[in-house]
């Protein structure tokens, strides 16, 4: 069975999140795709070269999360040469037998144009740059939501993929939800198609 999943939305939405649960509920294989972005960043050099070059053992890079790898990732992420070197692996991984899940920011409308669920996980700035700040455990509030906010608009502005919900992603805000809860959302939605 084929069965693609397709999340995207802003920096701390909860996307990642509601990928690993729907991947664990229904067995589905999960893809974080800006670990991808993340690895050529953090890999250094030329980063297109990073793209074509890139291996499993990048991925397991112990920086890879922080919000300075981030930050990096979204600068390479406007590059359309490296956004095309990245895309046979991400649409391979959404064809695999039992189904998948790849969460990032223009699966939907890009990567995966006909994914049998598509969602769009947002959260106010403020309350995604509280989540992040709190799993950063250091530095100040302020300066993360600049950072979230400076990031939002690199995304949303670059002329390649930029981040948007694709025509037919269903909405979700995550911002007064709790994890239960939006997860339980997402989960009816893939449950429902499943039944379809
Ligand atoms: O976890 P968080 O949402 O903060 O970031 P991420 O999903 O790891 O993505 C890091 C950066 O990679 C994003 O800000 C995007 O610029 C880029 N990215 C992208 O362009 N396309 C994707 N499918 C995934 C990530």
């Amino acid at each position: 069975m084929q069965f693609t999943v397709a999340i995207d939305g802003p920096a701390a939405s909860g996307k990642g999140t509601i990928a690993r649960a729907l991947a664990d509920s229904f067995g589905f294989a999960h893809l974080d795709t800006g670990l991808l972005y993340r690895a050529v960043a953090m890999k250094g050099g030329d980063p297109v070269a990073a793209a074509h070059s890139l291996c499993a053992e990048d991925l397991t890079r112990g920086d890879l999360r922080t919000l300075a790898a981030g930050e990096a990732a979204s600068r390479v992420a406007a590059i359309p040469e490296l956004r095309a070197a990245l895309t046979e692996f991400q649409r391979d991984f959404a064809r695999r037998e039992g189904g998948a899940v790849l969460d990032g920011r223009d699966i939907g409308t890009v990567i995966c144009p006909g994914a049998d669920v598509k969602l769009f996980v947002i959260a106010s700035p403020e309350t995604r740059a509280r989540r992040r700040w709190q799993e950063a455990g250091a530095g100040s509030y302020e300066a993360v939501l600049e950072q979230v906010r400076t990031r939002d608009a690199r995304d949303m502005e670059r002329a390649d993929a930029p981040l948007r919900p694709a025509d037919d992603a269903v909405l979700l805000d995550t911002t007064d939800l709790s994890i239960a809860e939006a997860v339980a959302q997402a989960r009816a939605l893939v449950a429902a198609r499943l039944s379809r």
